[in-house]
């Protein structure tokens, strides 16, 4: 798991630097299917489901799941990247939101909003607590922040496959759901939303828009519980660490 998340950590802080103001979607997901390649490893995506590509771009009011297109990027736009790969049978799942270009002091909030709620989610990895703790951290800080938590779509469990037991919800009560223990490993994602959680699927069956329309963000990071602690296979190992990587590009 370490050396699957290895690998897509570099293949994101590559396509971060290959991301431009004026570049199409569907650039962006070519060059990441070629950067995992180039790593040995397999897109995790493609054909999940029937889903497209190797990544997924949701810009502005897209929360999750949009399919790269011709469409380009604006200054300004948020734009939020979720990529993951196999390597040697096993998945690593990671997401990061940039602003393009030019970055308003709300989409700011809110992308530092959704990768904080990614440490405290991750701060409450602990043997013996359960996955409410985690839901409930997040819940409580984002919503503290002003904002709130998308709640049709949840984190999950990850090892041979994407999408494992137990489901992570970033909404939930406090000693509730399932026992941690050591060895597990978590994909943690906030997807934080500056209006309402509600959303609405667009007409592509994948896309997830804010049914108010206003602006979200969304952060992941594959996360194994060990002996030692919360360890985090493909990003910061703190938020403190994280935050120089907020921002513009
Ligand atoms: N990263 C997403 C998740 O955490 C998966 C994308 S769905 C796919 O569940 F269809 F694009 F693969
Ligand atoms: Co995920």
């Amino acid at each position: 798991m370490r050396e699957a998340a290895r690998r897509l950590k570099s293949v994101l802080q590559e396509l971060r630097r290959s991301i431009k103001t004026g570049m199409a979607t569907l650039e962006i997901d070519q060059k990441a299917e070629r950067l995992i390649i180039a790593q040995d490893a397999k897109p995790a995506f493609k054909g999940y489901r029937g889903y497209p590509a190797c990544v997924c771009t949701s810009i502005n009011e897209e929360v999750v799941h949009g399919i790269p297109s011709k469409r380009k990027l604006k200054q300004g736009d948020l734009l939020s990247v979720d990529i993951g790969l196999v390597y040697k049978g096993y998945v690593s799942d990671s997401a990061r939101t940039w602003a393009i270009g030019r970055m308003s002091e709300e989409a700011r909030e809110l992308m530092e909003a959704a990768q904080r709620a990614l440490y405290v989610g991750m701060a409450q990895m602990k043997p013996g607590n359960r996955i409410g703790d985690i839901s409930y951290a997040v819940q409580d800080f984002v919503e503290g922040q002003g904002f709130s938590v998308i709640r049709d779509f949840v984190g999950h469990g990850i090892g041979r496959a994407m999408h494992e037991d137990p489901q992570v919800p970033n909404f939930g009560k406090p000693g509730k759901g399932s026992k941690l223990e050591t060895g597990l490993v978590l994909a943690i994602e906030p997807m934080v939303a500056a209006g309402s959680w509600e959303v609405d699927i667009l007409e592509d069956a994948w896309t997830v828009v804010t049914r108010d329309r206003q602006w979200a963000a969304h952060y992941e990071d594959t996360i194994a519980l060990t002996e030692k602690g919360p360890e985090n296979l493909t990003g910061p190992q703190s938020y403190e660490a994280a935050s120089d990587q907020i921002g513009i590009i």
